[in-house]
């Protein structure tokens, strides 16, 4: 059964509660330098939380990136993550669909995102073959590089997606 949850921008009281998520939802991936990183940066984040009575069961970040010569508003989404107890009830997709409004709401026209087409394409993610991540990624995962449109029809230019210092890991764009 679906569950609707609260969503709202983080605060520093959820904190401790995103950076126990994490280890839960990717027991095989140490994401928490990243998160970390990402919530004490909060300039240029955009950092929402999803909870049900009080309690936190899900996050999600975007960041603000550019592309060369493109005076657009561009995000990059990730990571994502849902409490293993809650996965499966659409607490995920409440969140990109929330995070999406909220990008849209604030002049930003295209999101990018690596992870699984399966579940972005629901959203309406789609592959994307103009633009280059910002490190290439191994043949078998370049269908998780998508992107969507919020506002504009203007394809990507073959340039790279030029992150924030934050997103300057090699080993984030890797399988
Ligand atoms: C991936 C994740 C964020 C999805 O959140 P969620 O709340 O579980 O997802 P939702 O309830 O919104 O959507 C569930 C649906 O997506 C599907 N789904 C979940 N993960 C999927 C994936 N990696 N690929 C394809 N489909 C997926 C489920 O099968 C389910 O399908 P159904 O509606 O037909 O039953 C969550 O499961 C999670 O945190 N997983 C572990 C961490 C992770 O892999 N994060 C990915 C970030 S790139």
């Amino acid at each position: 059964m679906s569950a609707i949850p609260d969503i709202h921008e983080i605060r520093p009281a959820d904190f401790s509660a995103v950076e126990a998520l994490y280890p839960k939802a990717f027991p095989e991936e140490d994401l928490l330098p990243l998160v970390s990183a990402l919530l004490r940066q909060g300039r240029d984040v955009i950092s929402l939380v999803a909870t049900l009575d009080g309690v936190l069961v899900g996050h999600i970040a975007l960041t603000s990136c550019r592309i060369e010569g493109v005076t657009e508003r561009i995000a990059l989404l990730g990571p994502l993550a849902v409490t293993p107890e809650w996965q499966g009830r659409g607490i995920g997709g409440a969140l990109i669909r929330d995070s999406l409004e909220r990008l849209k709401d604030q002049g930003f026209s295209w999101v990018f995102v690596l992870g699984d087409p399966g579940y972005y394409g629901r959203f309406g993610f789609q592959p994307e073959t103009h633009l280059l991540p910002p490190y290439e990624i191994p043949e078998e995962w370049r269908t998780g590089w998508q992107s969507i449109r919020l506002a504009g029809n203007k394809s990507a230019p073959g340039a790279s997606l030029i992150v924030p210092p934050v997103w300057r890991n090699e080993a984030l764009w890797r399988p």
